[in-house]
């Protein structure tokens, strides 16, 4: 169990310090875990939050599970849609934002939420959202 724990904790600074984990990286983080590396792979290729591969400089996650459409996420993600002009699961052209969808970040109580660079936000509205936008350079 602290294997997993430290795994998921490194991946995620990994991913906070880069944008992204690379091979190489996941290799050392796997080492540093005690678990084998198709473990380390399946972590990284599962959670949305973290990408084996540089997607864009920002990363732009809103979570859209049931109970968020409920609370307006699809609204949120239609107004990023517009705003960034690309569709959810892609990159920006000029690469400065990902958008895309994630499951629960653990703030089903404060929905509609949403990660941004790794950061949380919660009772995200869209004149919120455009105060984050306006945050990222
Ligand atoms: S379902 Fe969205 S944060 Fe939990």
């Amino acid at each position: 169990m602290a294997g997993k724990k430290i795994l998921l904790n490194e991946l995620g600074l990994e991913q906070k310090r880069k944008g992204f984990v690379s091979k190489e990286k996941l290799k050392e983080i796997a080492s540093k875990a005690c678990v084998p590396e198709s473990e380390a792979f399946s972590a990284a290729t599962f959670y949305s939050f973290l990408s084996l591969e540089k997607r864009a400089k920002h990363s732009v996650l809103v979570c859209n599970c049931p109970s968020e459409q409920l609370k307006g996420s699809e609204k949120i993600l239609g107004f990023l849609e517009k705003r960034l002009k690309v569709k959810r699961g892609n990159a920006t052209k000029d690469k400065k934002f990902y958008l895309g969808e994630t499951s629960c970040i653990g703030l089903c109580d404060k929905a509609p939420a949403m990660l941004v660079d790794g950061k949380p936000h919660a009772k995200v509205t869209i004149e919120k959202t455009k105060e984050i936008l306006g945050k990222l350079k």
